[in-house]
């Protein structure tokens, strides 16, 4: 059934533009090689273009099981990281993206395996569509991966520093880890938060990306693709 609403058409067009950023990604990967790929709706219109393109390249490092799935049912094989020496690419989506580059991501709970395949990538390419570009990154709630029995103690240690966090309930990383959305953050210094929390006991990974920020974002548009 099409969805006629004011609702429905807004998200039809956000999701024409995620492909269109998708779409665009395409060109920076190098035929042959071994790619990092992300996780999201974004990553998953990307993975429909690798689709639309067999052998372009080799193998995927994957940043999460449901990526997995998505690659292996394209046909793409895919590496474990320790089988691989680096990456010559990563291509990612994010929930937020200022114009340094900085990102918000884990909106989709893969954040720890995402920042370590992208630490292991030459280039990182990030996907996002228009609604996500923002001057100031924070009014989507900052993902953060904790250890599940230092929750508690984390969250107290976020409040202390300003944030509320909320538990993900129900949610369970790949890496067995729960999530808080720590809301009411207006991060005005990114790579600073990221050290701050990131040194919280307990805390496996901050969804900040800032100390190794994306190198080129593909922003989808109305009418295009902007490069940043
Ligand atoms: C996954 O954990 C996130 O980091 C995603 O990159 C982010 O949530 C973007 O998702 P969409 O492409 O679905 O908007």
């Amino acid at each position: 059934m099409t969805d006629t609403t004011a609702a429905g058409s807004k998200d039809t067009e956000a999701h024409l533009k995620k492909r269109r950023c998708a779409e665009a990604a395409v060109r920076y990967v190098e035929p042959g090689s071994v790619l990092g790929v992300g996780t999201g709706s974004t990553v998953g219109y990307f993975i429909e273009a690798l689709a639309a393109r067999p052998g372009l390249i080799r193998a995927a490092v994957s940043s999460s099981e449901a990526s997995s799935r998505l690659l292996s049912a394209a046909g793409i094989q895919i590496l474990d990281l320790n089988e691989v020496a680096g990456l010559h690419l990563y291509i990612d989506g994010a929930d937020e993206a200022t114009r340094a580059r900085h990102l918000i991501k884990g909106g989709g709970g893969a954040l720890t395996r995402e920042k370590i395949v992208a630490s292991a990538a030459q280039r990182f390419v990030c996907i996002i569509d228009d609604s996500k570009l923002v001057e100031t990154l924070g009014a989507f709630p900052l993902p953060v991966e904790v250890i599940p029995m230092a929750r508690s103690l984390v969250s107290r240690a976020i409040e202390a520093r300003g944030g509320q966090p909320v538990w993900r309930r129900g949610t369970v990383t790949d890496n067995g880890n729960h999530i808080l959305d720590v809301h009411g953050l207006s991060i005005t210094d990114p790579r600073a938060l990221e050290r701050e929390l990131g040194e919280i006991t307990g805390v496996v990974t901050v969804g900040l990306f800032a100390a190794r920020p994306a190198d080129l974002l593909l922003v989808g548009t109305a009418t295009g693709t902007e490069t940043i």
